[in-house]
């Protein structure tokens, strides 16, 4: 029985699972109730949000369809109407709670409507708000100044941008640019953004529009789980030196990855693969560019940036997401001589880096180092990860457990052997487990690996109700 293995998460009897909460009773999001089961209880917290009265999530949904284009999707059957968000709990128009297991990295760093990232905004939105072109401001220059001091040697000079795409659209020309070479490398299953040249370099085929993209290359993904040469790292390299010698004239422009494929399903790439690749690349006169989009900001706990636990180097990073805690922001950080070559020409973003983006950046950075972030996630992400792989021992269809800190992705399949991605299985408990107050997120190529990105703020009580949640799910599977 589930309250065996884990009592301390359980409260009392429950009725009609699958009832709609009321708002009096939802603000705890109480486990929903059927039988005699007993099920898991979410930690408290204290804030209740003041009573709805936009829009029924039926109007919404409508207007939706009707307006929006078809290309905007949502999750669950009944999507939820979320009107309020506080740290890592988010709230309905109903008042019902949910633990927010996934928006980390999609928009709050820090969690929802910290406080202190919201004064920043607001005060710097009372006081002025610019392109960041023409004129000095002090917001850019504080935020630039802290930024940089988060990198170690020559990565010193950052541009601004308003989105992930964005940055590596300008790190991909920034390196063009530098070596004069058109050519780029970038890993299959990788996702880059949704322009022009990064949608060429997103070697995703469900991503993808075939944009043509002339001189990009996809290089074998180093796939621990499903890769044919498991978790060496330096025979998925060898790829990247054939592409080197037989798809190119010798000379390549870039190589483009994440140290954790995000959108890919929290791939960490094999280790002693990014060390001999920036090798070969660097051999043969290209630039390495880290995609920090998602495994930025602390979020592997082990690390401040994901590509640190691979021991490498990049020349050029580029950071969009959690930076801002939820404001659009980008940013692209390498050496003063690659940052240059885009001095040669007129090159600008009008609110890329303007003074309301870049105070909340700064605040992210002071709430991340005052409260402890980075920490809290390695001790979080170390207890849930360890917990997630319990679970797999208990059930079948959970493949791999996988990733570092809060970036932690559960891949289920209904094979072990073949592997057999167990789609439908995935989108049945996700529903389950939003009914009992658990947003989650999936991705993957085949779309069946749980994404878990918290907030940064995430407590073991929260990951513990979490995995309870899972594992009664499952169990009714
Ligand atoms: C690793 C990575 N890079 C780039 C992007 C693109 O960022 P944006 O959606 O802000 O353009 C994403 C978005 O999911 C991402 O996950």
């Amino acid at each position: 029985m589930i309250q065996r293995i884990l009592p301390r998460a359980f409260s009392g009897k429950a009725s009609s699972f699958l009832r709609t909460a009321t708002a009096s009773q939802s603000t705890l999001a109480q486990p929903l109730q059927k039988d005699d089961t007993i099920l898991p209880k979410m930690p408290p917290f204290d804030y209740t949000p003041p009573p709805y009265t936009g829009p029924s999530a039926e109007e919404i949904l409508s207007k939706r369809q009707r307006y929006l284009s078809p290309a905007v999707f949502h999750f669950y059957k009944n999507p939820i109407n979320l009107v309020e968000g506080k740290m890592q709990y988010l709230f309905d128009d109903k008042g019902r709670r949910y633990l927010d297991a996934f928006g980390g990295i999609a928009t709050v760093c820090v969690g929802h409507c910290h406080p202190q990232v919201v004064d920043a905004i607001v005060n710097q939105t009372n006081r002025l708000q610019h392109s960041t072109i023409l004129y000095l401001n002090p917001a850019i220059a504080d935020f630039v100044e802290a930024l940089a001091s988060k990198f170690s040697g020559d990565l010193k000079v950052v541009y601004f941008t308003n989105s992930g795409t964005e940055a590596n659209e300008l790190a991909l020309l920034m390196a063009r640019l530098y070596t004069g070479c058109h050519d780029v490398i970038s890993i299959r299953n990788g996702y880059h953004g949704n322009a022009a040249g990064t949608m060429g370099a997103t070697a995703q085929s469900s991503y993808k529009f075939n944009v043509v993209q002339s001189g990009v290359h996809h290089a074998q993904n180093p796939d621990q789980y499903r890769g044919i040469f498991g978790s060496d790292g330096l025979k998925y390299a060898r790829d990247v030196e054939e592409i080197v010698t037989y798809g190119t004239s010798g000379h390549v422009g870039a190589f483009i990855s994440e140290a954790i494929q995000g959108v890919g399903g929290i791939m960490e790439l094999a280790p002693g693969y990014l060390p001999a690749v920036y090798d070969t690349i660097r051999k043969a006169g290209g630039l390495c560019i880290a995609d920090e989009v998602q495994s930025g900001f602390g979020r592997t706990g082990s690390h401040f940036w994901g590509f640190e636990a691979h021991g490498v180097m990049p020349d050029i990073v580029t950071m969009a997401k959690g930076i801002g805690n939820g404001i659009p922001l980008g940013a692209v950080i390498t050496t003063p001589e690659i940052a240059k070559v885009l001095s040669y020409r007129s090159y600008f973003n009008t609110f890329g880096g303007n003074p309301v983006c870049t105070a909340a950046g700064l605040a992210v950075l002071r709430v991340i180092e005052s409260e402890n972030l980075q920490k809290n996630s390695f001790v979080v992400g170390s207890h849930l990860k360890q917990r997630l792989t319990s679970l797999k021992e208990k059930f079948d269809i959970i493949g791999d457990v996988r990733g570092r800190g809060l970036m932690l992705g559960v891949e289920l399949v209904k094979d072990r052997q073949l592997k057999t991605p167990a789609k439908m299985e995935i989108l049945h408990i996700m529903e389950q487990m939003k009914e009992m107050g658990v947003v989650i997120g999936k991705g993957g190529f085949f779309g069946n690996v749980f994404r878990i990105t918290p907030p940064l703020c995430f407590t073991k009580a929260d990951a513990d109700f979490l995995v309870d949640v899972m594992d009664y799910s499952l169990s009714k599977l």
